[in-house]
């Protein structure tokens, strides 16, 4: 099983594949926001990788840093948890102003993946 450190919450096992924003949330228990519902649309899922950053990207995450300018962050509704990773969670409901996370992410990767 992949082990997912997250700073500030702990080292947790995670079933291998899983996506990482389910896993941020549901192994994790961080309050991880996903506005768009796991669609490669909104960014707020962001993570920051310590350790372990995967070298592939799915084409949806590629397009979406790139419109928006982003570096240096990974969006973690387009990366599967198949190796050991720790992230910083940058993106939390906690002081967000938001009311909710936002819609359930499928468990797949969505839209379908397609890894470049
Ligand atoms: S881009 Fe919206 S949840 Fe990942």
């Amino acid at each position: 099983m992949p082990k997912l450190t997250v700073e500030g919450f702990g080292t947790f096992d995670v079933p291998a594949g899983k996506r990482l924003v389910l896993a941020l949330e549901q192994d994790a228990g961080v309050d991880q926001l996903h506005a768009c519902g796991g669609n490669a649309r909104c960014t707020t899922c962001r993570v920051e990788f310590v350790a372990g950053e995967p070298a592939r990207h799915t084409r949806a995450e590629q397009e979406r840093l790139a419109a928006k300018g982003l570096t240096g962050v990974r969006l973690s509704c387009q990366i599967t948890c198949d190796h050991d990773m720790t992230v910083r969670a940058i993106s939390r409901l906690a002081g967000s102003g938001r009311s909710d996370p936002g819609p359930a992410p499928a468990d797949e990767i969505t839209p379908p993946a397609e890894w470049v």
